[in-house]
């Protein structure tokens, strides 16, 4: 069977067209190492080229490009990520995000053993933006979190514990002091919770969690976690597993989703063919999956790894001097060998 796919690829600013370009060549590879497996590719504009060409970083060209796909890939943005991916989370209802870290063999990493998703919540608490200034004297950023936006997230960190075959979903939170928001959140967990009497239901306070994260990462599973604390947590995990190079996350909730490598758009590199593209194609290996194309994330998968335990190419900022397009190279290569 013939299966086929309409992908936008938005690739953005920064370092985010290299390490894209990178996860295109990936997929390039899999659809000539798999025939029957059809991806469109169509690149749109967001961020820096987006603002040039339209004067928007978000410009309508590029939303409708993203409703008439069945996922996004997206690299990063700098500047206007705040206006941009924002927008894109809020409008495609994309509810959760989700963050995988994971260890690979050969790359040194602060921790071994890792093996955490992290699921947060990605379209209320204090990113809805709202607030306001009393006086000139006092600010005002107010966290608010909905029934239907708590219940949703919390089903779908069950059902992804289900789906993946996990044993465990952990709230972190802090809610004998966030008693407005956090206190229900905790709530609301705990009933759902006994729908999925399979799966275990533990609640940890955010402190507490991010010093374990570090300290005995291998003690967790799936954590679900609000939108802003999920954020710090999920760089906090990225850094023990040998940094953002290798973490990627997919916004998904509605009927399309986005997917991205975590970091940012560091301009200081952009331009140079020298960051690790691992983030930008693991994103792509989680984008295959949501889309049911199990085998060929697992390909990436497969690649990626063994392209790491066997560490003839490194990039940078795990101790070799291959470029970019090296490591996209050797992935790519790794791929059509494979049996
Ligand atoms: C992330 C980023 C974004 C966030 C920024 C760029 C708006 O840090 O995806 O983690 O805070 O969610
Ligand atoms: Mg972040």
């Amino acid at each position: 069977m013939e299966r086929k796919y309409n992908i936008a690829v938005l690739p953005g600013d920064g370092i985010g067209p290299e390490v894209i370009d990178a996860a295109v060549v990936v997929l390039k590879a899999l659809m000539r190492a798999d025939p029957s497996l059809k991806m469109e590719l169509t690149k749109g504009d967001v961020g820096e080229p987006a603002h040039e060409k339209y004067g928007n970083p978000l410009p309508e060209e590029t939303l409708k490009l993203i409703r008439e796909s069945n996922a996004v890939l997206f690299g990063a943005v700098g500047k206007f990520a705040t206006p941009v991916i924002l927008p894109i989370r809020q409008q495609f209802d994309l509810f959760a995000n989700v963050r995988p870290a994971f260890t690979f063999d050969g790359v040194p990493a602060l921790k071994k053993n890792v093996n955490i998703i992290i699921v947060r919540e990605n379209t209320e608490d204090l990113y809805k933006g709202i607030g306001y200034s009393i006086d000139d004297t006092t600010f005002v950023s107010l966290r608010l979190f909905t029934k239907k936006g708590m219940e949703r997230i919390v089903r779908y960190a069950f059902e992804l514990a289900r789906r993946e075959g996990r044993k465990s979903v952990l709230l972190a939170h802090k809610a004998p002091v966030i008693i407005h928001t956090d206190l229900p959140f905790l709530n609301c967990f705990r009933e759902i919770s006994r729908e999925y009497p399979d799966i275990q239901a533990k609640d940890m306070l955010i402190d507490s969690c991010a010093m374990k994260v570090i300290m005995t990462p291998e003690m967790f599973d799936v954590i679900l976690v609000s939108n802003q604390m999920g954020d710090i947590l999920s760089d906090v995990a990225a850094g023990i597993i040998g940094g953002l190079g290798f973490a990627p996350s997919g916004n998904i909730g509605g009927r399309v989703a986005m997917f991205e490598p975590i970091h940012g758009s560091a301009p200081e590199f952009a331009g140079k063919n020298k960051v690790n593209p691992i983030g930008a194609i693991l994103a792509a290996q989680m984008m295959l999956g949501w889309l049911g194309e199990k085998q060929a994330a697992s390909r990436i998968h497969r690649a990626v790894s063994s392209v790491l335990i066997e560490g003839k190419v490194r990039t940078f900022d795990f101790g070799g001097d291959a470029t970019t397009t090296d490591m996209a190279g050797e992935i790519a290569k790794t791929i059509e060998g494979q049996a």
